[in-house]
């Protein structure tokens, strides 16, 4: 829909008006300055903002969970606890985390109800970083580390994208991938016959896990770390 439209039929003011409003610099969308009155938004998926208020009656959560191990990366299950679940008082329908990590990897895992931003972050096309730190069965070698680099077969069409893999001092592995496929650090190390035995997701999109989170607890994000997300 129209900028403009969607402004006039929120109730901000005439057609002519809301036009006045965006040229003015009243308006923004997504956090940006509105571009103009025929500015395509999504109902739902956009933010739209006037004089600094949101206004869709839907506004947007963003979380940093530290997934603790042994809970499923879902909204509801009949059995299990869910990531949602940990959210607490803060628990809406709505939310639902951006992509999966696997019951017994922890980590940082985004929680939203943004569902335009999930979508993108998602998307196969965009190669979001995400950087694991895995504990393995033994160190890799320089060959492997390489070929973990360059990208090894996991038994998909293509071997892997370029990664970055280092070597830490404890000997296990700080592991940059871009891509999201099923099991994908475990089958990679597998790929270079080893093993993870422990699983740690430290940074999504160009932010980092907060320090000061314990296993289990998640804070908001800033305004900063969700612009940094829309521009990943
Ligand atoms: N790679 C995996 O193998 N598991 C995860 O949970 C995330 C990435």
């Amino acid at each position: 829909m129209r900028l403009d439209r969607y402004l006039s039929q929120a109730g901000v003011g005439t057609r002519s008006q809301v036009k006045a409003y965006i040229r003015q610099g009243l308006v923004a969308v997504n956090g940006s300055l509105a571009e103009g009155p025929g500015q395509d938004v999504s109902e739902g998926t956009d933010q739209v903002a006037f004089r600094g208020e949101v206004l869709s009656g839907q506004r947007y959560h963003y979380y940093m969970l530290n997934k603790p191990k042994g809970v499923v990366s879902a909204t509801r299950d009949d059995r299990e606890r869910t990531v949602v679940d940990l959210l607490g008082e803060k628990k809406r329908d709505d939310l639902f985390p951006v992509g999966r990590l696997d019951k017994d990897t922890e980590g940082f895992l985004l929680l939203t109800n943004d569902g335009g931003l999930a979508h993108r972050l998602l998307s196969p096309k965009r190669h979001v970083d995400k950087t694991y730190l895995a504990q393995v069965r033994r160190p890799p070698t320089p060959e492997e580390l390489q070929a973990l680099e360059q990208g090894v077969d996991i038994g998909e069409k293509r071997p892997t994208l370029p990664a970055e893999a280092a070597l830490l001092e404890d000997g296990s592995l700080r592991i940059t991938i871009r891509e999201g496929k099923y099991h994908q650090v475990k089958r990679m190390l597998e790929a270079v016959d080893n093993q993870v035995t422990a699983l740690k997701r430290v940074a999504f999109g160009g932010i980092s896990l907060d320090d000061a989170l314990p296993a289990g607890a998640y804070r908001e994000l800033t305004d900063e770390e969700v612009e940094r997300l829309r521009e990943a």
